[in-house]
């Protein structure tokens, strides 16, 4: 394995072995009222809705995760069996290993064996800044086409590529280039972020542009930052 290949592996061991959890959980902030007298037949209650005009069995989206080095293959797969048969959406993880080295595609592309009702491409905002726009809309498409993505996801990853040792933490021109992508690509385009949160001004900013959508799900739960973190200290990375 290469080295983007290994910090794919360690990205998942840390993740089961470590405590990556925010120290807020906002679920933690909702109690459901129990309806003790709830007057239904739990048979016809139907939790199917759409998004993107596709139709889901529940409203839950299997987070973009993993993807491009050989044992992510299983772990893709896996998942999307499971969003076959509950008919969920999916995302991958971040696909720049397999524009990199064209056998690491399919990791990514097993998922294009199940019937998934939506997919989700995906790729770090620090990478539209290094391949500018042009690069950045042929890579994209070629993402889609690697999964036959109904969405592509920009994941926001400033703050975990400034943890990891050797991230890519230039943020200049980031706003742009996604606008310009959203205006560019005619797949939907929607931003996410992995453990710290979308504030309001950033969404307001956002929502300036052509995107599809802001996908909050990255605040409370895992925090890739401390993925990073506990990586960093895995491969006794001394600045960080
Ligand atoms: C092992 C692992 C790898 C991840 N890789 C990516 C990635 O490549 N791209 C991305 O946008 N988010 C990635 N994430 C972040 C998730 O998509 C998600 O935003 C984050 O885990 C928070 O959701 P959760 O609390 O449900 O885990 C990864 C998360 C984990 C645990």
């Amino acid at each position: 394995m290469n080295k983007t290949e290994n910090r794919k592996d360690e990205h998942v061991q840390v993740a089961i072995e470590k405590d990556v959890s925010s120290d807020h959980n906002y679920w933690d902030d909702i109690k459901l009222v129990h309806n003790a007298l709830p007057e239904i037949d739990k048979k016809n209650i139907d939790l199917s809705t759409k998004l993107f005009n596709k139709k889901l069995g529940a409203p839950i989206i299997i987070a973009s995760m993993t993807g491009g080095y050989s044992k992510a293959k299983k772990i893709n797969e896996n998942l999307a069996i499971a969003a076959e048969k509950y008919q969920l959406g999916m995302g991958v993880g971040s696909q720049r290993a397999a524009l990199e080295k064209n056998e690491l595609k399919e990791t990514y592309s097993v998922i294009k064996n199940y019937d998934i009702p939506l997919r989700f491409a995906n790729i770090g905002a620090s990478q539209l800044v290094i391949w500018g726009v042009e690069k950045t809309l042929e890579n994209a498409q070629k993402m889609i086409d690697m999964i036959n993505a109904d969405v592509f996801i920009v994941c926001l990853n400033f703050l975990q590529e400034v943890v990891m040792p050797e991230g890519e933490s230039n943020a200049k021109g980031v706003y742009n280039a996604i606008k310009q992508l959203a205006e560019d690509l005619d797949t939907p385009v929607v931003v996410k972020e992995s453990g710290a949160g979308i504030s309001y001004d950033v969404a307001k900013k956002l929502s300036k542009t052509k995107i599809s959508g802001i996908d909050v799900g990255g605040l409370g739960g895992t925090s890739f930052s401390a993925i990073e973190h506990y990586r960093a200290q895995m491969i006794n990375d001394k600045l960080h």
